[in-house]
């Protein structure tokens, strides 16, 4: 059983402690910036969500994925309120599982490629870093968006892995869908995130790289909080 973190004071004056949890959809990533940041009582940011709410968005409004300058115009302007838990609104309206749509990942992944688009969700991104903390969980987190983060983490598993993962998560909330459909998918998402010219789906020079296919989600836990130990960070 994992052991709760004896939380110390962060001597870092003007700056916020980040840790950045980059990787691949499965990789374990989403659960583990979570339960750390509920560990630490510190803020999250799950910039996939805002992709997706971006494409969402999109999509109700009638606007083509590939309209650069649409998109990042509406992500400039998104009407998003993150509730402490699990609740997103968007335009008012709870889309927590709309946006976790398989299509909509995957639209997000296709908006996700234009530089205006990345650009226009930068600033809002940035600004959840504040005191005590922030475990922020995305693609680009220890490259473009906190570069400077004292600890960085690149999550990686098997997309055969990821893709049961997937299907268990799914099958457990009554959803039908194939595992082999849901392996497609996952290695599309990877190749469209991974080769896009802007900020792709790289781990940050001095990120540590972990792979989780014969992890359980306490031990790579384990391994993030060894990391910020021995970066001084708690
Ligand atoms: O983590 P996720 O599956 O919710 O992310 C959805 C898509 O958003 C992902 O396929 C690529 C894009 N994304 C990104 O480009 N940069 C991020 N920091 C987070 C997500």
């Amino acid at each position: 059983m994992y052991a709760k973190p004896k939380v110390k004071t962060i001597v870092m004056k003007d700056s916020v402690p980040v840790v950045t949890i980059d990787g691949p959809g499965g990789s374990g990533k989403g659960t583990v910036t979570s339960l750390l940041a509920s560990e630490l009582g510190w803020h999250l940011l799950d910039s996939g969500a805002l992709y997706r709410l971006t494409a969402l968005a999109a999509l109700n409004r009638g606007i083509a994925l590939d309209d650069e300058a649409a998109v990042a115009k509406l992500a400039a302007n998104l009407d998003v309120q993150f509730i402490a838990g699990t609740g997103i609104l968007l335009d008012g309206e709870h889309v927590e599982l709309a946006i976790r749509q398989e299509a909509i990942g995957l639209g997000a992944s296709r908006i996700a490629a234009f530089p205006a688009v990345r650009a226009a969700l930068l600033a809002r991104q940035q600004a959840f870093a504040v005191l005590p903390g922030l475990v922020a969980d995305g693609r680009d987190m220890g490259t473009v968006v906190f570069p400077d983060a004292p600890v960085k983490i690149f999550l990686i598993a098997s997309a055969e892995e990821r893709a049961k993962r997937r299907f268990l998560q799914l099958q457990g909330q009554g959803v039908n869908v194939s595992l082999e459909r849901l392996l497609e998918d996952i290695v599309r998402r990877d190749e469209q995130d991974a080769n896009r010219a802007v900020a792709p789906m790289i781990p940050a020079d001095d990120a540590i790289v972990l792979d989780s296919t014969q992890l359980t989600i306490q031990e790579v836990l384990a391994r993030v909080v060894d990391e910020m130990h021995a970066k001084g960070v708690m």
